[in-house]
Formats: structure tokens, sequence, C-alpha cells
């Protein structure tokens, strides 16, 4: 499919996904019984709150970890752990965000309990609107900007959105790192990954993050042009160079003159163009065709592959010396099933960004939908899984993802299965990594009784899930 011209993107190019880790003012509601949720989600929502809400206590936690609210407007009676224990976790973790419960069965002994364990207030049943927004704007106005966050999962350096890119893994934290590095010097940088893994993005990233931001970013894609006309687009041509050249015309060299050149899906280069690119790394310099004079590449080359290029060159259909230049940094993106926990926080991001453009009242989605997700194997990556989102927020009707509006093949492959394929050349530790997060999606996320399976202790398995990114949530959370 081309990508490119698709809809999806020619509706949203304009509006890049960026910066939004802690939305204004935003508010949480746990409460079973939906028609009470909904009311309440409409109260809020037209006292100008962003609001979400979840049934369980066990979503809620879900949801701060990947969502920072102001307040949690919590039921006491829920279906399995408590509104009183969600108090006291969610206190401890995010101790300044408000708590008000919401209460049918209000002892003053209950309310008590609850506001020692860090509740700010609490309201009886039937709550009466006026009340209930009187006491609510008022805790929330009285937040502060920045609301610390213990649960949220989040990777060494604590960013969820790094120049739009969304991620909480270890894998692409590290890989951030090395746009940081990148984008401090002029080497050549080589990204390498999977289709859809955001090589495109993170070019963009060294570009933005660089001293060259002010210059342009120049991406081509030698492959997707005809041959004779290569040398041209790259280097520009005199005039009367050739039949045809009735103008002089600058080539993307030129155009990126102070900025970066995106050099994308370079294993499709033919033999001449790859010796032209050679030479102008060798040297820094080119000449427009049927030029004279020598002009200064002063550009940052990055390039972009889906493919192996070294196995490409052990087969002699890439040449050595041009993956040698180009291979001075290197920063390889991990496929998305080699990093599932962004599974849920790029979902939640796109879900976001597609119910505004398409104008439709999404808002959840639901831990049944979540772990199909994160069991999928994204063979498409990113790009698929937007893909996936954007349909599902498009067949929508209510407020929720519901897993129906996956595709088939998504939906009935399920995380249920009982076996696991890993393909050979797998490292041991991405086989083992893919075999514990399996575990523990399959044992629906009892670390208990995923330690007990595996064999080993609960404190491995909590290390292995920390180096994962998954975080270490602490504060009673290790103990379901
Ligand atoms: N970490 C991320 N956060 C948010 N969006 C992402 C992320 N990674 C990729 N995307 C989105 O996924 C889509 C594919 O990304 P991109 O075009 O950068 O991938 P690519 O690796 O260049 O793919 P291809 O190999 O097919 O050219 C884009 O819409 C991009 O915005
Ligand atoms: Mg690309």
């Amino acid at each position: 499919m081309n990508y490119e011209t698709s809809t999806a993107t020619v509706l949203t190019a304009a509006e890049p996904i960026r910066d939004r880790v802690i939305a204004p003012r935003k508010i949480l509601i746990v409460e079973d019984d939906q028609e009470a949720a909904a009311m309440l989600v409409e109260l809020l929502r037209g006292e100008g709150y962003g609001v979400d809400a979840v049934g369980s206590a066990e979503e809620a936690i879900e949801r701060f970890r990947v969502e920072t609210y102001h307040l949690l407007l919590t039921d006491l009676l829920l279906p399995g752990k408590s509104g009183v224990e969600l108090t006291k976790l969610v206190h401890e973790a995010c101790p300044a965000t408000a708590i008000v419960l919401i209460t049918g069965h209000a002892t003053v002994k209950t309310a008590v309990t609850a506001l020692k364990r860090g509740a700010n207030d609490y309201l009886r049943k039937p709550v009466a609107p006026k009340k209930l927004i009187e006491r609510v704007s008022a805790l929330v106005e009285a937040r502060p900007d920045y609301l610390p966050n213990k649960l949220l999962a989040v990777g060494r350096s604590g960013e969820v959105n790094f120049e739009g890119m969304i991620a909480r893994s270890r894998v692409m934290h590290n890989v951030f790192e090395k746009v940081k590095l990148a984008s401090q010097a002029d080497a050549t940088v080589l990204i390498t990954g999977e289709s859809g893994t955001g090589k495109e993005l993170v070019a963009r990233a060294v570009h933005q993050r660089s001293q060259r931001h002010a210059g342009a970013f120049i991406a081509v894609h030698t492959g997707a042009l005809p041959r004779d006309l290569i040398a041209s687009e790259l280097f520009g041509h005199e005039r009367g160079a050739f039949t045809g050249a009735t103008e002089r015309k600058e080539g993307k060299f030129e155009l990126a003159d102070g900025g970066t050149i995106f050099l994308d899906e370079i294993s499709t280069m033919d033999e001449r163009t790859q010796i032209n690119l050679l030479r102008v790394l060798e040297s820094f310099t080119y000449m427009r065709i049927g030029g004279k004079k020598e002009r200064a590449a002063n550009v940052h080359v990055v390039a972009a592959t889906n493919r192996d290029l070294s196995k490409m060159v052990e087969e002699g259909t890439f040449r050595e010396d041009l993956f040698y230049r180009l291979n001075i940094l290197q920063i390889n993106l991990p496929p998305v099933r080699e990093r599932r926990e962004d599974v849920a926080l790029l979902a939640h991001e796109f879900l976001q960004h597609f119910a505004r453009v398409y104008r439709k009242p999404v808002e959840v989605v639901p831990a049944g939908t979540q772990r199909l997700l994160e069991a999928y194997h994204w063979p498409g990556n990113v790009r698929e899984l937007r893909n996936v989102v954007e349909q599902a927020v498009l067949l929508a009707r209510g407020r929720t993802l519901d897993p129906e509006l996956l595709p088939q093949m998504i939906y009935r492959a399920g995380p249920s299965e009982e076996t696991i394929r890993i393909p050979l050349g797998t490292s041991m530790d991405a086989a083992e990594k893919e075999v514990i997060l399996r575990t523990l999606e399959a044992r629906q996320g009892n670390k208990k009784l995923t330690a007990e399976v595996l064999g080993i202790s609960r404190r491995s398995l909590y290390n292995k899930l920390a180096e994962y990114g998954y975080g270490r949530f602490g504060d009673g959370l290790d103990d379901n």
C-alpha cells in the first residue's frame, strides 16, 4: 500500500502528536455502574474537564500507568480492589492527585478510613450535581502544575514523548539517547529497523535536535526515482547539461544546505548512485551535472533502511565501502513485538488523535482490547497499530474501543494462545523477554503465578520487568 497518499496521512499530517504528556485538568472516574459513570462523565465534561472512566480499581491503576490525573473520583464498592485500597495506592504514588470517594454505603467509619488513607473528600449517593461540581472544581483548581506519578511507567529518562515519538520502553529510551548523541555530531547516521518502526520520525528528531534545525530537512528516496533522473535530483544540473535540461535545477544536496538530507531506503540505491554518494561522503563536495564548480555539501547525512545492509554487502548487492561510510552511528529501531509495553500508550495516543480528527466521542481502550493489541505480533509495527486504531475509531459507536472493532486477525488470534513462536536466530535475551512477557500476559498480569510457572523467584521477575522498562510499581501493586 502506498501509505504516503492514503487519506489517513492527508487528514492528519498537519497535526503531529506531541508534547501531550499531561493533559490539562484531567479527571478519572472509577464506577462499575455504567449508567452512573455515564452521568458523571457527561456532567464533568460539561464543566470542561478531560474525563476518563473505568469500571474497576485495577483498570484505574492501568490508566495511571499511562496518564496523570488531577482528580480521582471513585466509587467505594468496586468488583475487585475496593475504593479504599485504590485511594491508598493512588495517594502514595500520586500525592498531588485529589481523591474523592462516592458511596452509597457510607458509614462514618468507612469515610474516616478513606480520609485517613488520603482521600480529600467523600460524597454520598445519590450525588447532587451542583454539590459534586462545587467540591470537584474546588479541588481540581487547587492542584499544582506538576503532578508526581510514580505509577507512570516510563523509561530511564522519564519522557514518554520525545520529538513526537511516544514510548516508555527501555529499548526506545535507548533509541532516544542515541538520537541525542547523533544530533550533537555531524557524523553520518544510519537508521535501521523494520517497516513502520519510526525511522523517518527518528531522522526528523535528529534534525530537530541539532544545530541545523533552522535549515531544511530534505527527504529523498532514490529507489522511487527513474534511474536516469537520480543524479540530477541529488546534485542538480546546469542548463543544457542534457537533452531536456532547459533550466538550471537545484539538487537535493543544495536544497538541504545548512540542514539535513535524509536518504530513505538506501538499500534500493543503484550501483552508480552508490558510487556518486560515496564520493560525496568522502569529500563533502559535489558538482551539478554539467557544472564545473565544486560545491561544498554542507549537510548532515542521515540514511535509513529496513534491510540488513551488512548481509547485502556479503551478498555483493550493496557496496562495502559505502556501507562503512554510512554506518558511523547506527540507530536500530526495535520492532513493536519487542516493546509490547509501548502498545497501550501508543494505542491511547492514536485513539485521542483520531477521535479528535474524526470528531468521535471514543476515549477508552478497555482492558480486553488492550490485551489483544499487546498480544498481536505487529508485522507492520507502529504504522499498522496506528492504522488499526484509526479504523476502529471510525467504526466505533460509543465511547469505548471494543475488541470487536479490531480486525479479525487480531481479534481472533487473542492472547489466549498457549504457544509462542520464537524465530531461529533470536538472541537469548530477546527469547527470555518474549517468554516472560507472554507468560505474564497469559496469567493476566499475575506476577506471583508467572514467577511460579517460569520457575524463577518473584524478585528476579521484578528485576526483569524493570529491565524491560515496566518499572517497579511498588506500593503493594506487586502483590497480585
Ligand atoms: N514512537 C512513535 N510514536 C508515535 N508515532 C509513531 C512512533 N513510531 C512511528 N510512529 C508513526 O508510525 C508511522 C510510521 O513511522 P515512520 O514512517 O517513521 O516509519 P518507517 O520506519 O520510516 O517506515 P518505512 O520503513 O515503511 O518507511 C508514522 O505515522 C509515524 O508517525
Ligand atoms: Mg520511512
